[in-house]
């Protein structure tokens, strides 16, 4: 280290101001930090996703999952979370007897730990994680489909889903609502809130099959 930087290392310490330059070497290294820890652990494998379509991990609590839960009771068939994170509602849809239960997720580490929280729960067998883009992915045998992502991409995912998923598929959506569409029914309080969506009765509200206007 050498004497300059040794000084602002020890004014800091010592609760001394540190100075314009001192502040701006701050703020660059915790902005490079903050970046280094978004570009390599919270968003790899997002270079390909137009920006105002990333979404940043933000897991589920229990609460949340359990909404998702119950509001697609009595279901069965195909179970799949768009932007799965690290697995738990899709590992927690196996468990409900949910099959296939699969998960599509960008961040590949985040594909890692689902496989390990399903394998210490035995449940390695019984679940699916794709590191795809849950853009580019076809949706038409889907019949429940769950989505805990942000505000700024729903418009563009109802036009995706009305698209593609057959009539009898639900869409449960976490913590925001989606922007046009009306649910069926709605569970929960603040950011635990869940609202499910029949896409038949979203067909009929907007009027005819509405089918085919790929994203
Ligand atoms: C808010 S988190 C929700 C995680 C999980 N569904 C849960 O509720 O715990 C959104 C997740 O979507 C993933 N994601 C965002 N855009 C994606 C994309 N285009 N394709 C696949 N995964 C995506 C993010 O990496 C993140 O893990």
């Amino acid at each position: 280290m050498d004497e300059d930087a040794e000084q602002e290392g020890l004014s800091v310490l010592r609760g001394k101001p540190v100075g314009g330059w001192g502040l701006l070497q701050i703020a660059g290294g915790t902005g490079l930090a903050a970046y280094t820890v978004w570009a390599l652990v919270l968003m790899p494998g997002f270079r390909r996703v137009p920006l105002k379509l990333q979404v940043p991990y933000m897991p589920a609590s229990s609460k949340q999952v359990s909404n998702v839960m119950t509001l697609l009771k009595g279901r069965s068939g195909k179970m799949v979370d768009l932007g799965s994170g690290d697995g738990r509602i899709v590992l927690e849809a196996a468990k409900r007897g949910f099959h296939p239960a699969l998960g599509y997720e960008l961040n590949p580490w985040l594909v890692r730990l689902s496989y390990i929280y399903a394998w210490r729960a035995a449940y390695h067998s019984r679940v699916s994680y794709r590191r795809e883009d849950l853009w580019k992915v076809k949706l038409n045998d889907c019949s429940n489909i769950s989505i805990f992502l942000a505000p700024s991409v729903l418009s563009l995912l109802e036009s995706k889903l009305l698209a593609e998923l057959p009539d009898e598929a639900r869409v449960v959506a976490g913590r925001f609502p989606l922007p046009t569409w009306t649910p069926s029914a709605v569970i929960g309080e603040g950011i635990d809130r869940a609202w499910a969506y029949d896409i038949q009765s979203v067909r009929e509200a907007v009027g005819g099959t509405h089918r085919g206007s790929d994203v």
